[in-house]
């Protein structure tokens, strides 16, 4: 899976231009492979009425409200979203956690996104100062446990908060080593639904055939370098020639 997040970038223009650009260059894509586009949620359905009717693209929000539905200002519902023809919804990115998201609200809306039927990219990671101090797979068992009575389809994004737009990436050992604590959680926690994990922090065209190669990842998540068209359809055709 390679998901597109454009965080608060882009506008009706380049969201159109960005579609038609990457269904045009991606027809060979294997079925194992699955492409997701997370524009700002003001562009959803403009992304939908772009898509070509027998597109690959999928479409992913970048949050939803932790709120079905009522009396809640400015929120934008899982519902909605799912209304948009969104299947998948970013949760806990750090970005939002950093601007005050908690527990109670993450677990909120995951039950609203599984209501809603979209799957949930649920992202965690360490900041720098908690890997030095060797802290990393005590803040992602913290950060999973509300994933405890999630049972439905989820996708676990492993993003350290100090690769996240730095150009730093961690070795291709402490990826690994982070994603099998990951699986290592969710397979204690007796949930035996669909369940993937991906890498996302600093993910581009070059690193991103080294992070791929790595048995346990089965993506990648990836902000900056999703907004050029080309750079976004080189990063998929890594992921069709990995062979898994
Ligand atoms: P980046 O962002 O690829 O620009 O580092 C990744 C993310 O925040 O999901």
């Amino acid at each position: 899976m390679i998901v597109a997040n454009w965080k608060l970038h882009g506008d009706r223009a380049s969201v159109r231009a960005w579609v038609h650009a990457v269904e045009q260059a991606q027809w060979n894509l294997p079925e194992r492979v699955t492409a997701v586009f997370c524009p700002p949620a003001p562009y959803l359905a403009v992304a939908e009425a772009a898509r070509a009717p027998n597109t690959r693209l999928v479409l992913g929000a970048q949050a939803c409200s932790d709120q079905w539905e009522g009396a809640c200002t400015g929120e934008i519902s899982a519902r909605q979203i799912r209304d948009l023809g969104a299947c998948y919804v970013l949760i806990g990115h750090s970005e939002r956690r950093r601007r005050g998201e908690t527990d109670a609200m993450r677990a909120g809306q995951l039950a609203a996104a599984s209501r809603a039927g979209l799957t949930p990219i649920f992202c965690i990671g360490e900041t720098a100062d908690e890997r030095k101090t060797g802290k990393t797979d005590a803040v992602l068992t913290a950060q999973m446990q509300v994933l405890h009575e999630y049972h439905a389809e989820l996708v676990v994004a492993y993003e350290p908060v100090w690769a996240i737009g730095s150009g730093l990436t961690p070795a291709a050992e402490e990826i690994a080593a982070a994603h099998r604590t990951i699986r290592g959680l969710r397979q204690k926690s007796g949930r035996d639904s669909a369940f993937s994990v991906l890498y996302g922090g600093s993910v581009n065209p070059t690193n991103i055939h080294e992070i791929l190669a790595l048995a346990e990842v089965d993506g990648a998540l990836i902000g900056s370098a999703s907004l050029a068209p080309e750079s976004f359809v080189a990063m998929l055709s890594a992921a069709a020639a990995c062979g898994r």
